[in-house]
């Protein structure tokens, strides 16, 4: 909590235990025919552009996807933690599977859209076994004072980012590359009122 406070990323190896990791490999490996190309912008501005990001995505429902429970509920305790340490009121998360084909990339960018900012802490846990130096698809994460950070995708690992100041991109995947994304939302401020 302090080192995302401080830095505004923070890295956190072996996120996942051995059980958690092998229930979304599987579930990943099951559902990989339900993914779609992924798209730039929320509802109404959806287009999909495969020069700015190549994955493939498959979003994730609490309900129907209960044999993922362990996984909701590492996220329920770490929206818990954020809420109770650090004050964000957040109040839910959406998550997608996100497949990189060999080549994927996405371009420099945001975690916000135009028209809807509740995106607050973006997640990404990755999946890959075996990922080694030379197989690209490192996160690179763009810091204040110009520099950059480059995060390999190894398993287990998951990196947290403040959604709305944090510029980012994924490089280029030199073989399939795998990763469970979401976002910790706050209340969208589009349901609040404006009073003058
Ligand atoms: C995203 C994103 C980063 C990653 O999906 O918005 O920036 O490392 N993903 O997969
Ligand atoms: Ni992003």
């Amino acid at each position: 909590m302090d080192e995302l406070s401080l830095n505004d990323f923070v890295i956190v190896d072996e996120f996942l235990d051995e059980h958690r990791l092998n229930v979304i490999q599987s579930f990943f490996e099951s559902h990989l025919e339900g993914f779609t190309k992924a798209g730039i912008g929320a509802l109404g501005d959806h287009v999909i552009r495969r020069d700015i990001r190549g994955d493939y995505t498959f979003w994730l429902d609490r309900k129907r996807d209960s044999e993922l429970n362990e996984i909701w509920c590492l996220i329920d305790e770490t929206l818990y933690v954020y809420n109770r340490y650090c004050f964000l009121g957040l109040s839910g998360y959406e998550f997608h599977l996100a497949h990189y084909p060999r080549g994927g990339h996405y371009d420099k960018h945001l975690d916000q859209f135009n028209n809807r900012n509740n995106r607050t802490i973006s997640m990404v846990i990755y999946l890959n076994k075996d990922w080694k130096k030379g197989d690209g698809g490192e996160l690179e994460i763009f810091l204040k004072d110009g520099s950059s950070v480059l995060v390999e995708p190894i398993e287990a690992r998951c990196v947290m980012f403040k959604s709305a100041s944090v510029p980012h991109a994924v490089l280029a995947s030199n073989k399939p590359r795998f990763s469970l994304t979401g976002w910790l939302l706050q209340q969208p401020s589009a349901l609040g009122q404006f009073f003058g």
